[in-house]
């Protein structure tokens, strides 16, 4: 069964708390979801491998750390995803990035895909997928059922807010994918909206509706 990280950091409560106001427009949205992305991600890869190295400092020669293991990709659900992109980029930022291009169909709320490009060496990376909402869990569900169809293993998936429904999910298709997220919300609305949410986190971003 996959692990799920609720962030309770106070800092990225405070701002997800503002996030969620509607009042809130589109350029504090865009700013806050950077901001959070990047402390969330700093947990997020708290396991990478590293290995000794040695480095030369004004000093004297000293045993250190660097970063060893798979290189990492990160891989936005398009829209609403691409809004956690450069804060993840600036704290990795050799990290390759591919995309995948799903909308939710609002009559049946199933994820349609219409882009997918992946790094060509999707597969020896530690994937990390991006998008903020995580309400049926269709599109995430479906977004990683076609990266490992690429023949892709190492993913984990990264939500600003999930729904219990979302979770059960993923757990349910992809018990190998861990799931880290901002804040574990109430429940789904009839139309597939997050309670409270935020609403439309792709309308929010790009400013839309
Ligand atoms: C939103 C959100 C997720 C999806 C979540 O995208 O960004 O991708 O809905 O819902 P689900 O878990 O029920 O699949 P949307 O389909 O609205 O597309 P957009 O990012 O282009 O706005
Ligand atoms: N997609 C969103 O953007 N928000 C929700 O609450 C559910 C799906």
């Amino acid at each position: 069964m996959s692990k799920v990280v609720v962030f309770d950091h106070p800092l990225i409560q405070h701002k997800l708390s503002i996030m969620r106001d509607k009042n809130t427009g589109c350029k504090e949205f865009r700013e806050l979801l950077d901001e959070i992305s990047m402390l969330m991600v700093y947990e997020v890869t708290r396991d990478l491998q590293t290995k000794e190295i040695e480095v030369e400092t004004p000093i004297c020669v000293t045993k250190t750390k660097a970063l060893a293991g798979k290189p990492i990709g990160i891989i936005p659900i398009l829209r609403a995803g691409l809004g956690m992109v450069d804060g993840i980029l600036n704290l990795i930022p050799n990290a390759k990035v591919g995309h995948i291009g799903l909308y939710r169909d609002p009559a049946t709320l199933n994820p349609v895909e219409y882009y997918c490009k992946l790094p060509e060496d999707a597969e020896h990376r530690e994937l990390i997928v991006l998008d903020p909402m995580l309400a049926t869990g269709g599109s995430a569900s479906a977004a990683i059922g076609f990266i490992k169809a690429r023949g892709c293993n190492n993913i984990r998936l990264v939500n600003l807010i999930a729904a219990p429904e979302g979770i059960a999910r993923i757990q349910k298709d992809h018990p190998d994918v861990d799931v880290y997220v901002a804040a574990l919300d109430d429940h789904l609305n009839d139309h597939g909206y997050i309670v409270p949410g935020l609403g439309d986190a792709g309308d929010r971003l790009f400013g839309t509706k």
